[in-house]
């Protein structure tokens, strides 16, 4: 078993979360560097108690995975960044072709698992009882499941969409289990490549958020560890997120490999952690 993580709880450490979700990038392991060590200059000069307001989950793609937890290791990073995977069997163990199972990951140091990012569930098929599958896996070995949540579109009854989703995905979890995860609510719409994309307004997004946090209530009796917002967030629009009281963080996708804007993010989400 992993020793407790200092990021889930919402007490009595309050930092607002930043989740790097490379995706299929950079498209190498010199540029994966490159992108830590921007990370770790920025973290150089902190003092400790500044550090103490930065909480990054770097989630690369499986391949990188090692060298990023040795960067991380050997630099100022390893006091402000833990590592996440973007995916994980669902199972612990058998024959898999081409999945990575919860002990290979644990081995490499990882403690958070993004799962049912709607790029698999909607590119890659992955439905509610596959996700379902992962999120049980994810839990019984530890790990802090990052599990997304979101519309298609905001065409007829969204938040229909949202209950199902949740149902699905969460079904047979016990309370305490639904009180480890964090949840990302990323509307499918607003995630930036794809077509036509926008990001949600944070007052929307908030109010998403609340009547998840809702929702999760009345179905488990218990609300998230935490509740992120995603999509399309830049270091132009991360402050008014940010700064809301109900979004304890952001799952970043595109500006999250361009090195200086996240290091810009990652200055704004400071000024919010208490
Ligand atoms: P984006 O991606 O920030 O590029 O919109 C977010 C995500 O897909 O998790």
């Amino acid at each position: 078993m992993k020793p407790p993580n200092i990021y889930a709880p919402r007490k009595p450490m309050n930092k607002k979360l930043i989740v790097a979700n490379w995706k299929m990038l950079p498209e190498t392991l010199a540029q994966a560097r490159e992108i830590l060590e921007t990370v770790n200059n920025y973290l150089e000069p902190l003092s400790e108690l500044e550090l103490e307001h930065i909480g990054i989950i770097f989630c690369p793609p499986f391949v990188f995975i090692e060298e990023v937890e040795k960067m991380m290791s050997l630099s100022r990073l390893r006091t402000a960044a833990l590592l996440g995977a973007q995916d994980i069997a669902p199972q612990s163990q058998g024959a898999l072709t081409g999945e990575v199972s919860a002990s290979m990951l644990e081995r490499l140091g990882v403690q958070y698992v993004i799962i049912g990012h709607s790029e698999r569930r909607w590119k890659l098929g992955e439905n509610d009882e596959v996700v379902n599958a992962k999120l049980k896996t994810a839990l019984e070995n530890g790990f802090i499941p990052i599990i997304c949540i979101g519309e298609r579109t905001r065409v007829g009854d969204w938040k229909h969409e949202l209950d199902e989703q949740i149902k699905g995905s969460l079904r047979g979890l016990s309370q305490d289990s639904v009180a480890r995860c964090i949840v990302a609510y990323e509307p499918v719409w607003a995630i930036s490549t794809n077509p036509g994309s926008h990001s949600d307004t944070p007052e929307s997004a908030s109010a998403s958020i609340e009547y998840i946090e809702e929702f999760l209530h009345q179905e488990y009796g218990t609300g998230a560890a935490r509740y992120l917002y995603g999509g399309s967030v830049t270091a132009e629009n991360a402050e008014g997120f940010l700064q809301r009281k109900e979004i304890s963080g952001a799952l970043v996708g595109g500006a999250s490999v361009r090195k200086e804007e996240f290091i810009e993010i990652l200055n704004i989400a400071r000024q919010f952690s208490k």
